[in-house]
C-alpha cells in the first residue's frame, strides 16, 4: 500500500485493494451505550457486538481475508490424518522459515502452553523482551518466572526510536552469563504487543540469538505478529532495506530453534502452531498435540483455516499488503497527535495507542487509566479498545496490585476492515472525549478471577462520571449519535 501525496501536500494511505463483502454495522446512541457499559461491567471485552460500531479490541481472528484466501478455503481435504491440506501448509512454512517440523495448534496461546509444559520447570527464568499475558499466565502456572529485558526505550511512550522491541543486550548477556543453568529458552516477541506493537531490529534479534546461543539457551520466536515487524525492519533498517521480506523473514528464522505463532494475526486466519527445526526438539514436543489439541495433521483447526492460512503467509511476504495495517496506523496517530491527544510513538503495529498517563493524569494508577479510558472512548463514540495497562497484569503472588509499567488504551486495526472514514470519527470523537477529560474519573474491580483477569473481570466507577459524559456529549452534538 503506497502513501500518495495530494494536490494539498497531505500524504493519505492509499488501499490496494477493493472491498467485495460488507458487514452491516449498527450505531447506537449514547445513552444505549453508557447502559451496554454497565452491563460488560467496565469491562470492553464483555460488549456485545450489537453495541459497537467500530470493534478496535484487537486484530486477532478478524483481520479481512483475500479472495483467494477464501478460494482455497473450498479446496481444502478434509481428513482426520494426512490431509493434502496439512501438507500444503507445513510446505509453505518450509519455503517461509526453512523449518522441517510443524506442530498444529488451534491458536497461539495453545502452542505457548505446548512449549511451556515442556520446558518450564519450577524455579526457572524465562527471559524475553516483554511479557505477553497469555505467555506469562502459561510461564507462571508452571512455576517459572518472566524477565524482562527490554531496551530502556521500549517502556518510554514518545520516543523516535525506530525499534523500541529491542533487547537490552548487556541486561540479556548479564542475565544469561549468571543463570543460563536455570534458563530453558529466551523468547523474543516480534511487534511487541503490550508496548504497542513495537518492533525488534534484524540486528537486534540476530545479536539476541547469538548471545542465547552462547550460553546453550534455546531461542523462541513468537512471531504473532512477525508481518508488522518485517514491514519496519524493511522500511526503517538501513541495513536492511535492499533485502526482501523472504530473506528478512529468513535470516530471523535461522537464529530461532522454535518459532511459534498465532495465525489469528500472522496469516490473516484463524490457528497456530510451532515450526521447529531441529528433529529432537520436535519430539519432545510432539505428543503434546494430540493429548490437547487434535492429531498431528489439523491441531484442532478447521482444514478451511488452514487452507487460508497457507495463502495468508504467502501473502505476508507481499509489502503492498503488510503495510496496510502500519500505514493506517500512522496515519491514525498523526491525525490525534495534530489534535493534541497523547499516543505512543513511533506509531507501531496492531494498532494505535492512547497514553491513558497523559489522557487522564488525575486518575491514580490504583483506579486503572487505561481501564477507565476504554470505557470512555465506548461510551463517547462506540468504539470499543481494549486496556492495556494494570488491569492487563496479573497480581503479585502476595495479593499486592502489579501497576503496570505504561496505560495504554489499544486501539487495534485489523487488517483491511476499516475504511479511512471510519478512523476519521474515532480521530473525532476521541479528540472530543480529550477535551472531555477531566470528566472521566477512575474504575474499581466488583469481580475479580486471580488470572487473567482482563478477560472476566467487572469492574464499577468510582464516581458517576459515565453520566457526566453523556450529558457533554448530548450538550455539544445534540441529537447525533
Ligand atoms: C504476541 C502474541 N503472542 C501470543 C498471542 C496469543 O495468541 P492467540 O490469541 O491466538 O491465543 C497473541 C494474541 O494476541 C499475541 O499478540
Amino acid at each position: 500500500m503506497p502513501e500518495i501525496r495530494f494536490r494539498s501536500g497531505e500524504s493519505i494511505p492509499l488501499e490496494l485493494h477493493k472491498v467485495r463483502i460488507v458487514q452491516k454495522l449498527d450505531l447506537v446512541p449514547i445513552e444505549r451505550r453508557a447502559e451496554a457499559m454497565a452491563e460488560a461491567g467496565f469491562n470492553t471485552f464483555l460488549l456485545k457486538n450489537k453495541d459497537i460500531y467500530l470493534d478496535m479490541l484487537t486484530d486477532s481472528g478478524v483481520n479481512a481475508m483475500s479472495d483467494r484466501q477464501l478460494a482455497a478455503m473450498m479446496v481444502a481435504d478434509d481428513s482426520y490424518a494426512g490431509s493434502k491440506t496439512f501438507t500444503r501448509l507445513t510446505d509453505k512454512l518450509t519455503e517461509i522459515f526453512g523449518t522441517e517440523y510443524f506442530l498444529p495448534a488451534h491458536q497461539g496461546r495453545a502452542a505457548e502452553n505446548i512449549i511451556a509444559m515442556t520446558f518450564v520447570k519450577p524455579g526457572c527464568i524465562i527471559p524475553m523482551n516483554y511479557h505477553f499475558t497469555t505467555t506469562k499466565a502459561h510461564i507462571t502456572r508452571l512455576g517459572g518466572t518472566v524477565e524482562e529485558l527490554v531496551a530502556d526505550e521500549g517502556v518510554k511512550i514518545t520516543s523516535d526510536h525506530p525499534f523500541k522491541g529491542n533487547f537490552d543486550l548487556d541486561r540479556l548477556e548479564a542475565l544469561l552469563k549468571e543463570k543460563h543453568d536455570i534458563i530453558p529458552f529466551m523468547r523474543i516477541e516480534a511487534g511487541t504487543n503490550l508496548i504497542g506493537g513495537q518492533p525488534l531490529s534484524l540486528a537486534n534479534i540476530e545479536a539476541a540469538a547469538d548471545i542465547a546461543h552462547r550460553y546453550g539457551v534455546l531461542t523462541v520466536l513468537d512471531a504473532s505478529l512477525l508481518q508488522d515487524n518485517l514491514y519496519f525492519i524493511k522500511t526503517r533498517e538501513e541495513a536492511a532495506k535492499d533485502l526482501s521480506l523472504r530473506e528478512i523473514t529468513k535470516r530471523i528464522s535461522d537464529k530461532m530453534d522454535i518459532i511459534y505463532f498465532s495465525a489469528r494475526k500472522l496469516g490473516f486466519a484463524r490457528g497456530g502452531g510451532i515450526s521447529i527445526h531441529d528433529k529432537e526438539l520436535y519430539l519432545r514436543m510432539r505428543e503434546l498435540v494430540p493429548m490437547f489439541e487434535g492429531f498431528l495433521t489439523y491441531g484442532g483447526m478447521s482444514v478451511r483455516e488452514m487452507e487460508a492460512m497457507a495463502v495468508g503467509l504467502e501473502e505476508t511476504m507481499d509489502i503492498d499488503v503488510i503495510s496496510q495495517g502500519p500505514l493506517f496506523i500512522k496515519y491514525m496517530t498523526e491525525e490525534l497527535i495534530k489534535r493534541g491527544v497523547p499516543v505512543v510513538t513511533p506509531p507501531g503495529g496492531l494498532g494505535c495507542h492512547l497514553d491513558a498517563t497523559r489522557f487522564i493524569p488525575h486518575v491514580k494508577q490504583e483506579e486503572y487509566p487505561a481501564g477507565a479510558l476504554a470505557a470512555a472512548v465506548y461510551i463517547a463514540g462506540s468504539v470499543r479498545g481494549m486496556e492495556r495497562g494494570t488491569i492487563s497484569e496479573q497480581r503479585e503472588p502476595d495479593g499486592s496490585e502489579h501497576l503496570a509499567a505504561v496505560e495504554l488504551l489499544r486501539l487495534a486495526l485489523p487488517r483491511r476492515v476499516f475504511t479511512l472514514s471510519q478512523v476519521m470519527y474515532a480521530v473525532d470523537r476521541i479528540s472530543w472525549l480529550y477535551e472531555h477529560r477531566d470528566l472521566i474519573g477512575g474504575l474499581r474491580f466488583i469481580e475479580e478471577p486471580s488470572s487473567l483477569r482482563f478477560f472476566f473481570g467487572r469492574l464499577e466507577p468510582v464516581s458517576p462520571w459515565p453520566q457526566r459524559i453523556v450529558e457533554a456529549f448530548r450538550k455539544d452534538f445534540g441529537d447525533s449519535l
